[in-house]
């Protein structure tokens, strides 16, 4: 992989040209000058993603200018060295390669490492689909011989939002289980979950592709005492506790039995994990056919991304965008708004995708990097936004791009019934006006009305707009599509990472955050009760006060 800074290409200076001579444009100019923008800047995709991205402040030039600095920066090889298995992960000596937990795209008979790879995800595929099939058909019982009906996912980061957010969005493929996921050591949440289950009949998933993670760790081992408190014996752990990690030692150690760990590898990162064994309680939720049809739908992705010309590549465009937004325009954050209430939390999901991955500030030559690398990207449910955040969208004073993402079909058995498409057609009218009024404002109409009536308050109603936005219109949330969607973003967010030359997968700031933590855990219990004195001031402070109010309480 080269290691070209993005500054230092020619495309990068025609940009900033462009961006002087275009800075002021209105995209309903850039509408009314191209009658066929609609169609020049949309891409569909197997026909059940389409990718409208007109509505926003490009036009022909620009993005053939933006594909050039993809190709100065050389995205085409670290796509290709990615996918054959290259130690593209060079800040921890690892390849990169959960796109082969989904399939495959180059032959793998000329390549000793991919093979490899694929003997072990078969294998792996293969305990995934006969451990899910014992607990959904009840065959896998709880140690008083009762059948499961409650599954626990204890992890964190991609340890849990992967996994979460398609059992969220599948909802109508679930079966009877029902799923928890607890993330957070806050005990609040932990007795929150402990009133809603009975431990005879529940799974507990430690999630933990380190095995070392301080708030799972701390919560597997809470529940492992109160499972055991209730079923005293050891050996009982073995109906209740799966690992789910690369780091087999600490699993067994924890008390899970080797034919209860379910094996994933240093080549797969944990924000690209739920491909992988991570991906258990997805299998168990939704059965493994379903699960295979997020595989294809990734794997369909994952072609697209590898074989299209950027033109109409949909991840590689997204990312190019956005550079333009960040870099250019400085818009400093992207909204994600999703229309389909399946999809509500797809915003948490990508914002670790994206922060983490591309939230550096060292660049692949290892110098500080002094332009913007990853937007902060943030939203939530449509609807419920723009009866909170649009106004500002609307009339503030900040610009953000948004990702619309919306279906046309709504998973109920029976489509005719009225209230649905009632409901469906209103809230996906919101979606096709909001990115609207965005992108053309009402100015004219507004004047209009208000000049005739007189209005003095017409000023204050004007929407500009020339806000941006790319609208990803989905046919129905399924599977499959669930599995491409994902894998878009995860190649947006590469090939985003490949052109500002970022090492996108490592994420060394977290890491510190979590050492720092573990050792202030110890100064709060330290026995001998010292004052905490080898911080800031605030730092000591805040510590010394929280063990002062500890004691009182
Ligand atoms: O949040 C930091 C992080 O390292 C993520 O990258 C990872 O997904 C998460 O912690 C959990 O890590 P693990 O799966 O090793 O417990």
């Amino acid at each position: 992989m080269k290691n070209i800074s993005p500054i230092f290409t020619k495309a990068w200076k025609n940009l900033e040209r462009n961006y002087q001579s275009f800075k002021d444009v209105h995209m309903k100019e850039m509408f009314l000058r191209n009658k066929n923008r609609f169609q020049e800047f949309s891409i569909n995709f197997d026909d059940k993603i389409f990718f409208d991205y007109s509505k926003n402040r490009i036009d022909q030039k620009i993005i053939e200018n933006l594909i050039d600095l993809a190709k100065e920066t050389h995205l085409e090889d670290a796509i290709k060295s990615m996918f054959c298995g290259k130690k593209i992960n060079v800040t921890e000596g690892r390849s990169v390669s959960h796109m082969h937990l989904r399939g495959n795209i180059l032959d793998e008979n000329q390549n000793n490492f991919l093979q490899n790879i694929r003997e072990k995800v078969n294998i792996s595929l293969k305990k995934m689909k006969s451990f899910s099939e014992d607990v959904i058909q009840g065959i896998w019982r709880g140690y008083t011989g009762k059948k499961i009906t409650d599954v626990v996912n204890i992890g964190i980061g991609g340890s849990n939002l992967g996994p979460k957010i398609m059992i969220q969005s599948l909802k109508p493929y679930r079966n009877h289980l029902r799923f928890h996921f607890l993330s957070n050591i806050d005990v609040e949440h932990f007795n929150d979950l402990l009133k809603k289950i009975h431990l005879e009949t529940t799974l507990f998933l430690i999630s933990s592709k380190t095995f070392r993670t301080q708030e799972t760790l701390t919560n597997a081992y809470s529940i492992k005492k109160f499972f055991l408190k209730k079923a005293k014996n050891e050996k009982h752990m073995n109906n209740h506790f799966i690992a789910i990690s690369m780091n087999i030692h600490e699993a067994k150690k924890f008390g899970v039995k080797s034919e209860n760990i379910f094996k994933i590898w240093d080549w797969v990162g944990g924000r690209y994990s739920l491909w992988s064994a991570i991906g258990i309680p997805i299998v168990l939720s939704i059965g493994f056919s379903n699960f295979k049809q997020i595989l294809a739908g990734a794997n369909s992705m994952d072609r697209h991304f590898y074989e299209s010309d950027f033109k109409k590549n949909i991840p590689v465009i997204m990312a190019l965008i956005e550079i333009w937004y960040n870099n250019f325009f400085k818009f400093e954050t992207t909204a994600v708004l999703p229309y389909n209430y399946c999809l509500r939390n797809i915003p948490n999901y990508l914002q670790q995708l994206g922060m983490e991955s591309n939230g550096k500030n060292i660049d692949r030559n290892h110098q500080t990097i002094s332009y913007q690398s990853n937007p902060i990207i943030w939203g939530g449910s449509g609807i419920d936004g723009q009866h909170a955040f649009y106004q500002l969208f609307h009339q503030g004073t900040k610009i953000i791009p948004c990702d619309f993402i919306g279906s046309v079909c709504v998973h109920d058995s029976d489509n005719e019934k009225s209230f649905t498409r009632d409901h469906h057609d209103r809230l996906m009218s919101n979606f096709f006006a909001q990115s609207e009024i965005l992108a053309f404002g009402n100015i004219k109409k507004e004047q209009n009305i208000c000049k005739k009536s007189n209005d003095i308050l017409y000023i204050h109603k004007f929407l500009f707009g020339n806000k941006p936005s790319n609208s990803i219109l989905i046919r129905k949330i399924t599977p499959y599509v669930m599995g491409s969607l994902i894998a878009m973003y995860e190649h947006k967010t590469f090939s985003q990472g490949v052109i500002l030359n970022i090492f996108s997968f490592d994420q060394w700031g977290v890491e510190f955050g979590k050492k720092s933590a573990n050792y202030i855990f110890s100064e709060i219990n330290d026995p001998l009760k010292k004052k905490v004195q080898y911080h800031d001031s605030s730092t000591n402070g805040l510590i010394n006060l929280y063990k002062k109010w500890k004691i009182r309480y």
